[in-house]
């Protein structure tokens, strides 16, 4: 899975009006819980919707390999059969979790409590992404960590033997990071409790409730403090994914920069963790609206439905949105260039750890298209050229970053010239079907030789 194959470059054009319905695939960070959970339940859990993205496939396989029965019955369609909290055999081999931070660092969270030990890697930008955020809280458990200088991966994890519960406070705003603590918690006696001082992506606290965990959450002066029963009976579910905001907005953005366009994205999760994107497009004068809205799972569902929108202003996006649209700035950038006035993105330095540095990767791959950026450790301010005042006509390093080589593809849909990226092969980890999706909507992508 870490072995990358020959780069895809990639370049996409200015498109006509972009039309239709784009279907995007299931939510990734649901999917991944989706097997972490089922495989930790006792019994079978059958999952509807799963993301077939290479990150989750790698998530599928570690679950394999300790010890979980998990099966692709069909398209999306898969069936887990769990060994319960705790019942964790050690895996024969490393665990190579690709691309995906998220991958490895829950699957650290749900093995640090059991007495085995495991060895992770993954491709070379997981390979250069902070493990210590994750271990350092697993510590407190009694899992001890070795891995390279920084707390790279490749890493060795020794669970704990005799795990106690923790309480932590996390020192960054990062659903990774709860949800490793909580995911450990689930096999320590008594109670882990997680404060963390801005809300991030709540799907752990929403689906460990759903197996059937004890799990308290509530919002004090401290910030969010969510408290969990260690060593309950995970029961099996039936889960239907609900599909990938994250994946949705870039048809969404790409509608909104295109003249002439239309589209409709159906049955968007609209988690208010995860939303946030789509209010500040809405605050900047997008023609993008909720249509249908409903529940789904205990979850709010709706069908976006975005239009060419020439009348976009810069905004300040507020700093205490930034988590719930965390993956988001890439493509909010590329919107930003379309706008008049500038976009300024402040309290975002988590954006520097992700699959790349992305202030610097869109920092670099816009001003490669004629866009002019401010940067700094925690911000990036995009100045906005109008609708039809976008260069384009430069190539983007993708830098092994999905979200990088799709922002910079929407580029190219609404710039004066072709936009390329050295390597679309990363798509692949969360949104597969990116390039016949978007060309079913009218737009041109090309791969070098075609
Ligand atoms: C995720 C959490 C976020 C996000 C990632 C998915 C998750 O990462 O960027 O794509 O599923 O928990 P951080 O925890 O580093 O913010």
């Amino acid at each position: 899975m870490s072995g990358h194959g020959d780069p895809i470059p990639m370049t996409s054009h200015a498109s006509g009006p972009l039309t239709g319905t784009a279907q995007v695939p299931g939510d990734k960070s649901i999917s991944h819980r989706s097997l972490l959970l089922g495989a930790m339940a006792v019994g079978e859990t059958q999952i509807s919707g799963l993301l077939e993205g290479e990150d989750v496939l790698a998530t599928a396989a570690a679950m394999r390999a300790f010890g979980a029965d998990v099966e692709r019955l069909g398209d999306g369609a898969w069936r887990v059969h769990g060994f319960g909290v705790g019942g964790f055999a050690e895996p024969e081999d490393v665990i190579d979790c690709g691309n995906a931070g998220t991958g490895v660092r829950l699957i650290m969270g749900c093995m640090a409590t059991s007495p085995i030990t495991a060895t992770f890697t993954g491709d070379a930008s997981l390979r250069s992404r902070p493990m210590g955020r994750v271990t350092d809280p697993l510590a407190l458990f009694g899992a001890q960590s070795f891995g390279r200088t920084g707390g790279r991966l490749p890493m060795t994890v020794v669970g704990a033997r005799n795990p106690v519960p923790v309480r932590y406070r996390t020192p960054m705003a990062s659903a990774q990071v709860k949800s490793a603590v909580l995911l450990a918690g689930l096999n320590a006696p008594g109670e882990t409790v997680v404060i963390e001082a801005e809300a991030t992506r709540d799907h752990t606290e929403r689906m460990l409730a759903g197996f059937g965990a004890a799990l308290s959450v509530e919002d004090t002066d401290e910030g969010r403090v969510i408290t969990l029963t260690g060593q309950p009976e995970l029961k099996p579910q039936t889960i239907a994914v609900p599909r990938d905001p994250s994946s949705a907005a870039f048809p969404v953005c790409a509608a909104l920069i295109v003249p002439g366009s239309d589209v409709l994205v159906p049955n968007i999760g609209l988690n208010p963790t995860r939303a946030g994107l789509f209010a500040t497009l809405i605050e900047m004068g997008a023609d993008l609206t909720y249509e249908n809205m409903r529940e789904e799972g205990g979850e709010p569902v709706a069908d976006l439905r975005a239009r060419f929108s020439p009348d976009m202003k810069g905004i300040r996006v507020p700093e205490d949105r930034a988590a719930s649209m965390i993956d988001e700035y890439p493509v909010l950038s590329v919107v930003a260039a379309f706008a008049t006035g500038k976009t300024e993105m402040v309290g975002v330095k988590e954006l520097r750890v992700k699959e790349s540095d992305r202030i610097d990767a869109m920092a670099r791959g816009l001003e490669a298209n004629g866009i002019t950026v401010e940067e700094g450790e925690d911000y990036m301010t995009v100045h906005g050229m109008g609708p039809d005042g976008v260069p384009g006509g430069g190539t983007a390093a993708a830098r092994l970053d999905h979200r990088i080589a799709m922002s910079f593809m929407v580029l190219g849909f609404g710039a004066q010239n072709p936009v390329s990226i050295d390597d679309g092969e990363p798509i692949a980890t969360s949104f597969p079907i990116f390039e016949p999706l978007m060309a079913g909507l009218g737009a041109q992508i090309s791969r070098t030789g075609d």
